[in-house]
Order: C-alpha cells, then sequence, then structure tokens
C-alpha cells in the first residue's frame, strides 16, 4: 500500500545486492545457566549474542538511570530495540537473574521485584540470539518467553507479529515509557496506527483495511515488511526496500507515530561502508502524518490548539498558533493554551475592538466537531467581522466565499502547502491592554494570574481541590476564582471539584447515557480546555449518608488510590442533594461488553485482563491506607482501556451506598451469580467476598461463558463453577472451550488459573486464599494445591 522510499533510492540497495549477499549461517548460541546474573552498574556488562552483533543487559540513559533491555552491540548508538519494565528505568544496583529456581527477574537494589518474564514451563536456560531474539528456554530447547513475543516499539527481521500484538511508541526519544502512539495487529485482522494521547482518545491514523483477513505482520529475513492473510497471500507491504545483508535492520514506531524501516551498514560490511554510518529510513507510514486525519477526531498527531508541521525527513513537528504557549515544555504532544485572556461572553461586545484576526497562512484545522457555523457566499471581511464579534470563535477559515468558525479547543491543526485558503486566528491586539479588559468588566473578570495559567472567560476550571500530603486540604472555592493553582500533589492526587451546573455542561444536560445501574446512572461528558476531555460522570442516586463530610471523606479515599488496573477518579461535586463521580472514560467499554459471545478478545489479553484484576484486587485489600473491600466484582465492573488494561471501576462506593459496610442493612450487596455464599448467612462480610467473586469473573474470562447459562440443554452445563469443576476432576477442560485453540495449547497455564478459580470459589470464605495469594499462584510465582470440591456452595443459594 503506501510505500516511500527515502533516503536512499532502492535501485542502489539492488546494486549492493549483486556485491554482496552472503545468508547468516546456523546459530550455535552459548547458553546462559541458571544462577546467572547482571547488575545495573557503570561496567558494560551484558550478554551478547554468539556474533556480537545483540547484546541483552542494562543500558545507562542519561544520568536518569538504568534500562533492562536489548540492542545492537557493534554499532556507537547502541540502539535499543526491546526494552523490559514497561521502559521504566531502575536504579544502579539493580539485578537481573535466572534464578536457581527457574525465574527470570529484575530486582532493584534492595532486592524488591520490579519486573519479571512470565512464562509457563520449566526455565533452564537463557540466550542472546544473534536475531537479536533474547529467549528462555527449557531443558529441551523449547522457548519458553522471547523477547519477539513481547516487543516494545520495534521489530526485528524474522520477527512476526500475531492477532492481538502491539507496538507502543515510547514517550520522546530517550524516554522509553509508553508514549501516544500504537501500532496493532488487531485481533479482528486489521492493522492500524493509532493515536493514544489520552484515555477515551483513541483515533486510528492508518489502517490496511483488512478486517477478517488480515493475519500477520512479517519482517522476513530478506527485509520485507508485510502483513499475510491466513492462507499465506500478502495483503500489503509496509516496506519492500529490503536492503542486502550488509545492513542491519529495524522498524519501528517512533515516538512521533510514523512507523520506519530503518538500515545501518555493518562495521564490517565491505560494500555498506560507502554509506554513512548512521542509521537511514528507506520507508516510512504514513507518508505525510500531520495531514492523516485520525478517524475519529480526538486531539490529533500533536495535542489540542496546536498544529502539526512535516520537517524535511518526514517527521512531524508540533508547534504553536501565534498568543499560545506549549502546556508542558517538555513534552512536545502536550498541547498549547492561549497566554492572553479569551474574549469574554459576558462583557459588552465591543470586546471586539480588542481583538485582531492573525493569518496562518497554509494552516488548517480540518472539521473534528469543534466546528461549529459555516457561513458561504460571504466575503472575507464579513468573516473576519463575524468572527470578531462572536466570542466563541476562536479560528476562522475562509476560502472561496465559505467561513467556517471554530471554538476552543481546536484539534488536528497542520501545516502544509497545499492547503489553500485563509486561516485566522484570534488574538488579544496588544497585550498590554490585558488591564483594559479586566477593568472594564469588573469584578466579574477581576483575574489573576497564577503560575503562569490564566483563566479565560470560557475557561472552565474554577475549583481545584488541592491536598497536601497530610490529607488535610483546602479549597478555593468562588466562580471567578481569584487564584488558580494547578499543582501536581506528591501523591498523585489531583481531585477536582465540580459545580453541578458545570457537570451539566460537560454532559450536555446528561444526554448521553453510558451505564445505568440500581444505585446510579453514567454518563459520558467532556470537559473542555482540559487534559484527558472525555469523562464519566456518574450521577449517585442512591446515596444514604446525608453529609457532606462523610461524602468527601469517602472520596478522598477513593482519589487517593493509585493503580494502573483502577479507574482514575479526577473530581466529584458535592452540592445540595447531588453527589457526582468525574471518572476518565475508559475507552473500550467494560469487559462485560467483549466477553460473551464475541470471539474478539483473544486468549493472551484474557490472560492479561485477569492478571490486571488480581492485582487491582490486592492493592484495594492490601495496599491501600484504608482497605476497600469492592463487593461488586463483575464483568460489567472491569471496564477496558486502549490497551486492553483491566481498570476496576465502582470501587469505593460500597461504603457510600450503605451504612455498614461489614454488615448491611439494606439487603445484598453485589449481582446475582457474583455474590458470595456469605451474604445469605449471618457471617461477617470480608474481603474474600471479592475473592469470591473474581473466581467466578476468572472462570467466565477463561471459558467466555457467563457463569449462569439457564437456556443452557445440558443441565450439568447450567453453573459454570458446578461444570468447570467436573470438567477438571475429569481432566476434560477441553469440553469448555469453544474452538478457542490459543487456550487449548496453553493448557497448563488454563488448568493451573481453573484451580486457581476452585480456590477462590469455597464456600467457607476461610479457605479462599487472600488476592496477593491469588495473584502469585496466577503468575505462577507458587505453586497451587489441588483445590477441594467448592460444590456446597450451590446448595446454599
Ligand atoms: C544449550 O542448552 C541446550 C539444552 O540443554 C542444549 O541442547 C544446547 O546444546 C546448549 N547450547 C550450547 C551452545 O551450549
Ligand atoms: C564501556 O564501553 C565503552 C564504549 O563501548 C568503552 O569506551 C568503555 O571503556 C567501556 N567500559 C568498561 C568498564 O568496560
Ligand atoms: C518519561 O515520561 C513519562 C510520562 O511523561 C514520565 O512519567 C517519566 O517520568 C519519564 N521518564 C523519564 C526517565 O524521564
Ligand atoms: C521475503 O519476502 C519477499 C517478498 O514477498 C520475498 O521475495 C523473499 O523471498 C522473502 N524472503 C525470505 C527469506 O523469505
Ligand atoms: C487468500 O485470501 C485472500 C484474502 O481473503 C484472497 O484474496 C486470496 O485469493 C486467497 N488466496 C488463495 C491462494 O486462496
Ligand atoms: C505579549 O506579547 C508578546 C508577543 O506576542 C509575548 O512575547 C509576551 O509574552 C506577551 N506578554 C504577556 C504578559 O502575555
Amino acid at each position: 500500500m503506501i510505500l516511500q522510499t527515502m533516503a536512499l533510492p532502492l535501485s542502489c540497495f539492488l546494486f549492493f545486492l549483486a556485491l554482496q549477499s552472503h545468508n547468516s549461517v546456523a546459530q550455535t548460541h552459548s547458553n546462559i545457566t541458571l544462577g546467572s546474573f547482571l547488575k545495573a552498574n557503570n561496567d558494560n556488562t551484558s550478554w551478547i549474542s554468539p556474533s556480537g552483533d545483540f547484546a541483552f543487559g542494562f543500558q545507562q540513559i542519561e544520568d536518569k538511570g538504568f534500562l533492562l533491555a536489548v540492542w545492537f552491540d557493534k554499532i556507537p548508538e547502541k540502539t535499543i530495540v526491546w526494552s523490559a519494565n514497561q521502559g521504566n528505568l531502575v536504579q544502579k544496583g539493580s539485578i537481573i537473574q535466572l534464578t536457581k529456581d527457574g525465574q527470570f527477574l529484575l530486582n532493584d537494589p534492595k532486592g524488591q521485584k520490579k519486573w519479571s518474564a512470565t512464562f509457563v514451563g520449566s526455565l533452564y536456560y537463557a540466550a542472546m540470539l544473534d536475531t537479536g531474539n533474547f529467549v528462555l528456554a527449557s531443558q529441551d530447547s523449547v522457548n519458553l518467553w522471547e523477547t519477539f513475543d513481547n516487543p516494545t516499539d520495534t521489530i526485528l527481521p524474522t520477527q512476526t507479529l500475531s492477532l492481538g500484538a502491539h507496538l507502543v511508541a515510547r514517550f520522546s526519544e530517550t524516554n522509553y515509557s509508553n508514549g501516544r502512539f500504537l501500532f496493532a495487529m488487531q485481533g479482528d485482522g486489521n492493522l492500524v496506527l493509532y493515536t493514544t494521547s489520552f484515555l477515551g482518545d483513541q483515533a486510528a491514523y492508518w489502517s490496511t483495511e483488512t478486517e477478517g483477513i488480515g493475519f500477520q505482520v512479517v519482517f522476513n529475513q530478506s527485509g520485507y515488511i508485510y502483513l499475510k492473510a491466513k492462507n499465506t497471500t500478502i495483503l500489503n507491504y509496509l516496506s519492500d526496500a529490503a536492503p542486502p545483508s550488509n545492513f542491519y535492520q529495524r522498524a519501528i514506531l517512533k515516538h512521533d507515530g510514523v512507523f520506519r524501516h530503518y538500515v545501518y551498514p555493518k562495521p564490517s560490511g565491505s560494500g555498506a561502508s560507502r554509506w554513512p554510518a548512521a542509521w537511514s529510513t528507506v520507508s516510512l507510514i504514513p507518508e505525510n502524518i500531520c495531514l492523516s486525519t485520525p478517524s475519529s477526531g480526538g486531539r490529533g498527531i500533536c495535542g489540542l490548539n496546536s498544529y502539526c508541521s512535516l520537517g524535511s525527513d518526514q517527521s512531524p513537528t508540533c508547534q504553536c498558533p501565534p498568543g499560545y504557549t506549549i502546556i508542558d515544555p517538555h513534552d512536545e504532544r502536550s498541547g498549547c493554551r492561549p497566554i492572553f485572556i479569551s474574549q469574554s461572553c459576558e462583557g459588552p461586545s465591543q470586546d471586539a475592538d480588542l481583538f485582531d484576526l492573525m493569518e496562518m497562512p497554509n494552516t488548517r484545522w480540518p472539521g473534528d466537531g469543534h466546528d461549529y457555523a459555516h457561513y458561504y457566499k460571504v466575503t472575507e471581511d464579513w468573516c473576519r467581522g463575524i468572527c470578531l464579534r462572536d466570542c466563541l470563535c476562536t479560528v476562522a477559515v475562509f476560502e472561496d466565499g465559505n467561513c467556517w468558525m471554530k471554538k476552543f479547543p481546536f484539534s488536528n491543526g497542520r501545516l502544509d502547502d497545499s492547503l489553500g485558503g485563509k486561516t485566522l486566528i484570534k488574538i488579544l491586539k496588544d497585550n498590554s491592554t490585558l488591564q483594559g479588559v479586566n477593568s472594564k468588566n469588573n469584578d466579574d473578570s477581576t483575574l489573576i494570574i497564577t503560575g503562569a495559567v490564566l483563566l479565560g472567560g470560557s475557561a472552565f476550571i474554577n475549583i481545584v481541590l488541592l491536598l497536601a500530603t497530610s490529607l488535610t486540604y483546602f479549597y478555593f472555592k468562588n466562580r471567578r476564582s481569584k487564584v488558580l493553582h494547578q499543582q501536581r500533589v506528591t501523591l498523585g492526587m489531583n481531585l477536582q471539584s465540580f459545580s453541578y451546573k458545570e457537570l451539566e455542561h460537560a454532559t450536555c444536560g446528561f444526554k448521553e447515557e453510558i451505564d445505568h445501574g440500581a444505585f446510579a446512572t453514567v454518563y459520558k461528558g467532556e470537559l473542555p480546555n482540559e487534559r484527558g476531555n472525555f469523562v464519566a460522570v456518574k450521577n449517585l442516586e442512591k446515596f444514604v449518608k446525608e453529609g457532606e463530610k462523610e461524602f468527601e471523606t469517602e472520596v478522598l479515599a477513593i482519589g487517593r488510590t493509585n493503580h494502573k488496573n483502577l479507574v482514575q477518579l479526577l473530581g466529584f461535586c458535592n452540592e445540595g442533594h447531588h453527589r457526582l463521580l468525574v471518572y476518565k472514560l475508559m475507552s473500550n467499554r467494560s469487559l462485560a461488553n467483549f466477553l460473551f459471545g464475541n470471539p474478539w478478545l483473544d486468549w493472551c489479553t484474557r490472560v492479561q485482563i485477569a492478571f490486571g484484576v488480581s492485582r487491582g484486587l490486592c492493592y484495594l485489600h492490601e495496599e491501600c491506607s484504608t482497605q476497600i473491600i469492592h463487593c461488586n466484582i463483575k464483568p460489567q465492573n472491569i471496564l477496558l482501556d486502549d490497551l486492553f488494561n483491566a481498570k476496576i471501576s465502582d470501587f469505593g462506593l460500597a461504603k457510600l451506598l450503605s451504612a455498614d459496610q461489614t454488615r448491611t442493612t439494606t439487603g445484598i450487596r453485589g449481582t446475582k451469580g457474583y455474590v458470595a455464599p456469605e451474604w445469605f448467612k449471618n457471617m461477617p462480610i470480608t474481603a474474600k467476598v471479592d475473592v469470591y467473586s473474581f473466581g467466578i469473573l476468572l472462570l467466565e474470562l477463561l471459558f467466555c461463558r457467563k457463569s449462569l447459562e439457564a437456556e443452557s440443554n445440558d443441565e450439568n452445563m447450567v453453573i459454570l463453577a458446578e461444570w468447570a469443576y467436573d470438567c477438571y476432576i475429569d481432566r476434560r477442560l477441553d469440553l469448555l472451550l469453544q474452538n478457542d485453540e490459543a487456550a487449548m495449547h496453553d493448557m497448563k497455564r488454563l488448568e493451573r488459573f481453573v484451580m486457581v478459580a476452585i480456590w477462590c470459589i469455597q464456600e467457607d470464605p476461610s479457605l479462599r486464599p487472600p488476592m496477593r495469594k491469588v495473584t502469585q499462584m496466577l503468575e505462577g510465582a507458587v505453586e497451587v494445591p489441588a483445590p477441594p470440591d467448592p460444590s456446597s456452595y450451590i446448595s446454599s443459594i
């Protein structure tokens, strides 16, 4: 499909191809045995492949720390092709080791586990192969785990990406944490590039449109990168600029969103020595990233209010329009904010005199849902005039008698010579009149600028809750607040207090309902002028506690939680009888949308979700300052972000909704099919009720089936938990899998997971393991003993 041969013309390669073409020979590799380790320090200790081309070990990243990685070792750049620990750095003195008991563990200097490879089977040795693949293998040389199966942002020749695999761009050139772009070989067969700037904001900017036929991305030995169908037909070439064998190659989803195929002359290669010793691009996708408008809007390739322009090497740069400045100078893609006070929509209309429209040649912000007016058959003067008088107009585009006006914020901006027409952006004529604007509208706009944040007439945030480490909190509550602090507090807590009116506005009058439960209704909303624009606003209709204090105490407890498997609370509203919570919107909705009767969620993703939920629960039960019992674990309460990471929602609400969490007076909380038997008996309610619900959820996740299927023909199959136990005893778990080949081939893990699930659903709460143990058993860190029969649980329902 799209293919561009860049800096190095293909013909040159063909010439060198003629000169040089030995293929690499059989791989003999020295094995790294159990007990071996590497320590992160300033010596260059690493495990090197037999040819010396690749190394595995710690690489120092500036003076910030060490990254456990695989890199090209023979070139001065030591280019990293894979990294562990989600790109997070570790301290000097950290150790990666093949433990004597067969684990592959990264520990910090204090011996705390930072990362480990997850695999099934008995580890015997590790090896850094000449392909750049680092493998963990069993005694009979079966690969149990390999970096090629767990790619980060790069693929190498001989590597493939199967359905469900993805590459995540790093944050910046030298920051290896997850960035803003995603290269996804989707389960549906489509190969898609996404922006994932913020949750709820995923938008595709390139795709092969091969739903139902795409099967695998291949980077073959001779350097072609292509998408093939199941029947091996090649559907799309991502790159066909194959270089000869005396070049190193890699393909990477760069931090700027461009997928590039690079080559580098091997230091020893004879013909290659005429090429500069540097990585050169031979092909890239997309051809012009600035012009590829993400399908569903979002923030675009650059952030909001900024625009994208293409450099000579086809790399995008992000810039701010005149009168605007970047939000976070350390993050090119953070978007821009005005450095002047926006036109007030409340003041007298002669405000218009204070503003001017500045022409921005060849720049556009295309249709993105923020367009709010289109006039046609008008003159340019008329277009200018109407925009100046309209307080909401921040950008006007005039072309051939058409006048489009946009309001703040605007996304997907681009600069390109091919764009005609005129783009006019509204700015304050001169900033010495700033005071003039203020004094004119008297008390309505006496704004004090603090911390370089300006509050515009249309700006939205006016109350910010600050939480000091001591957990004492203050808030400045005043429409047209005098001081606006935008501080990130050390606890990672940044809860915002909203007025009911603001949330009404954000949800367009509670128009779009996303979920309706017994206690609350959830609406989709959008906070203007805010990072993480899309939110889920939860209106608690059955709030039993009256006092404001209790509500805020609970909200703060929820707000203090901070874990990647929990949905993050952004703010709340506590006004009169209104009690609302504002969360980040998860793009992929809940697990319930994917689990039943839909083959979309592949086995690997399901396994990852199981890990995620167990870790999230473990955190709630054991790592929060006050234990939080969820009481309502079910697929509907497991939300999925754009990378299909599980995020538990609705936690901490049990206390808000009933007077006493340990013994409810309002009856059974939770949902039929997931509630633990002790709810029906006169027994105390403990964290073990969540363990029970997790067990049921785990079975559903493993077999993509509801826990109760009343209309099943076979009576033995109605209750999943019973049926699963029977199949486990008969060693016929395959009966439960409906043509799930990946799971069939992972029978050992499946069996382990089923055993864990059976432990979780023991009728006697004291037999159920705590969530920490459950997590360890799932991860294979501890043995799972044979579980007893939980069957009596049925009789009590
Ligand atoms: C590595 O270990 C495997 C399994 O014991 C063995 O078959 C292989 O020959 C070893 N390779 C080398 C180079 O020692
Ligand atoms: C580490 O590697 C660099 C560059 O390859 C080299 O100059 C330096 O001497 C090495 N240091 C040690 C301690 O081996
Ligand atoms: C990398 O970027 C992320 C996201 O902004 C940030 O949290 C992290 O601290 C950065 N890491 C380094 C080493 O600068
Ligand atoms: C790689 O793919 C290209 C294009 O399909 C093909 O011509 C070439 O033979 C393949 N090379 C190998 C080693 O499979
Ligand atoms: C393979 O599948 C593709 C896409 O479905 C189809 O166009 C092609 O004809 C098939 N080729 C063979 C040899 O079956
Ligand atoms: C006033 O405008 C100039 C140029 O547009 C800008 O550099 C300066 O930062 C502005 N000053 C204030 C206080 O906004």
